[in-house]
């Protein structure tokens, strides 16, 4: 069979032309989405009377079959027939008849038809992710859990800066996380319209009815204005650009995970199996997980940066550019997908170095600050003048080779500047442990506010579970309803009197 718009030519493509053009491998993710928004188109031309229920039939087992050879694997797309939509209305209309199966895309364009299987696809992506991101964040809960008086050193400039714990810095990471799955939400709010029924452009002249084929896909909204729709991918830069931002919050996990489980740092040891060895250097594990996150984080980069390229200075319209939008956006999905996969595994199986992590907590000076605070609270000083007292305390500790802990050492510096702090209060300011309760402001680290952030992080990830759930029963809900209306037809029943709104 010739090509399906090959009317008006005089000539075939040349092959070098037919390989230019065609999007097979990226379409080949959408084939059952194809097939879905075929039924519902079907379905709504037969209720709004634009086809006959015979029409009807024949489109729907047609579709039906062509379903079950994609999934046993008979129907292969082929690169001559484009795309997935041309390849399945070939495969309909060969089946069918032209007299039939030609008339599926009455009042339906390729260019409505694309944004529609690919808004079904990512949709699914999405919450495929969302639910990831929810792992990955409950891993990090269990550790601050667990951890919520465990000292740790907190960096600023990756120099000791001062004490936290290490459920502040699991949840820390929860925090972020929240942040990116708003911006999934987001995304996924304007990916979930119905683009259906906006045809070529323009809308049409057939009676057709897109209030029903939103239904019939689960759609919670009509994207109305046909022109604008058909020229939009800015939902596909939103989701890329939630996915690229996660996938730099996964990039500095990653980085910590580097240098932390090193010898020199010693705060951590990664899982073997989260790991690799070196060829020539037997005593080897390397992070190499964490290692290509970091790599892997500039192809995420790449992939927003080649879509906005792309979407630049196209005017209003469908433009063949716009079918370079997915593979950007399948490859993300891809590279974040697995990301989060090994990343929920490296988190949930590193061993955390608690002595170390005890040793360096408290090290370098890191109570220094809380020493200020304490002198303004308890000698009526300013903060800067604290400060001033605190640095050249530390300045001689430093240049004698001492540190905090050599109490008489310090009580004679201070001394000598008119400044008397117990041994009783240089325990609770110098000890990590117990510095760590002495902060009270709101979000601080101690393991009283940390807890407090624990329970509404739970809170906050229980409603994007549900969230999550009230989406996919939507989007199944829809699917049963498409299947069933299916059903009925094939039995021969009529479905004039089932209402779609
Ligand atoms: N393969 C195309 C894409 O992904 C489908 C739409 C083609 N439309 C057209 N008018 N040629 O964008």
């Amino acid at each position: 069979m010739a090509k399906l718009w090959g009317g008006r030519f005089e000539k075939d493509l040349t092959e070098s032309t037919e390989d230019y053009l065609q999007s097979i491998e990226v379409d080949k993710e959408m084939v059952l989405e194809d097939i879905w928004g075929s039924q519902a188109h079907a379905i709504m031309l037969s209720k709004q009377d634009i086809i006959s229920n015979k029409d009807l039939k024949e489109i729907l087992h047609w579709l039906e079959k062509a379903k079950k050879d994609y999934l046993s694997g008979k129907l292969v797309l082929s690169k001559q027939d484009e795309d997935v939509h041309m390849n399945v209305e070939k495969y309909l209309i060969r089946g069918a008849g032209p007299e039939y199966g030609g008339k599926l895309h009455t009042a339906r364009s390729r260019n409505d038809q694309v944004l529609t299987d690919a808004k079904l696809h990512i949709r699914h992506k999405i919450l495929d992710i969302k639910k990831k991101i929810l792992s990955l964040q409950n891993v990090f809960i269990e550790l601050a859990e667990e951890n919520l008086e465990t000292p740790v050193p907190g960096y600023t400039h990756t120099q000791d800066a001062q004490p936290i714990t290490l459920a502040y810095w699991a949840t820390a990471y929860v925090s972020a996380f929240m942040r990116d799955l708003k911006r999934l939400d987001h995304a996924y709010a304007n990916v979930d319209t119905n683009p259906l029924g906006s045809c070529a452009l323009a809308g049409t002249s057939f009676p057709i009815d897109r209030r029903m084929t939103a239904k019939l896909l689960g759609f919670t909204e009509v994207h109305k204005h046909s022109l604008d729709v058909i020229s939009s991918r800015d939902f596909i830069a939103e989701t890329l650009c939630a996915l690229t931002i996660h996938m730099s919050n996964l990039s500095k996990l990653a980085e910590e995970m580097v240098y932390w489980s090193t010898y020199e740092f010693g705060i951590l040891e990664l899982d073997d199996s989260y790991t690799a060895g070196s060829s020539i250097m037997p005593q080897k594990k390397n992070p190499c997980v964490a290692e290509l996150t970091r790599g892997r984080t500039g192809r995420v980069y790449g992939a927003l940066m080649q879509l906005l390229t792309m979407m630049k200075g196209i005017p209003m319209g469908y433009n063949r550019d716009l079918q370079e939008d997915k593979p950007p956006l399948w490859n993300a999905f891809d590279i974040v997908g697995k990301t989060l996969d090994v990343t929920i595994g490296m988190i949930d199986t590193m061993k955390v170095n608690e002595e170390r992590l005890a040793e360096l907590s408290g090290a370098n000076f890191t109570t220094a600050t809380e020493l200020a605070n304490h002198l303004v609270r308890e000698h009526g000083l300013s903060f800067r003048e604290c400060h001033h007292i605190v640095g050249s305390l530390v300045g001689e500790l430093h240049r004698k080779g001492k540190n905090f802990m050599d109490f008489d050492e310090v009580d004679k510096i201070l001394s000598g500047q008119g400044v008397k702090v117990s041994f009783d209060e240089m325990r609770n300011i110098f000890d990590p442990r117990k510095n760590i309760h002495t902060y009270k402001s709101l979000g601080s680290t101690s393991p009283r506010e940390v807890s407090k952030m624990i329970r509404e992080f739970k809170k906050q990830m229980d409603s994007n579970i549900r969230r999550i759930k009230s989406q996919e029963e939507r989007i199944e809900s829809a699917q049963k309803l498409t299947e069933s209306i299916v059903s009925k037809v094939l039995e021969g029943k009529d479905i004039g009197g089932i209402k779609i709104k």
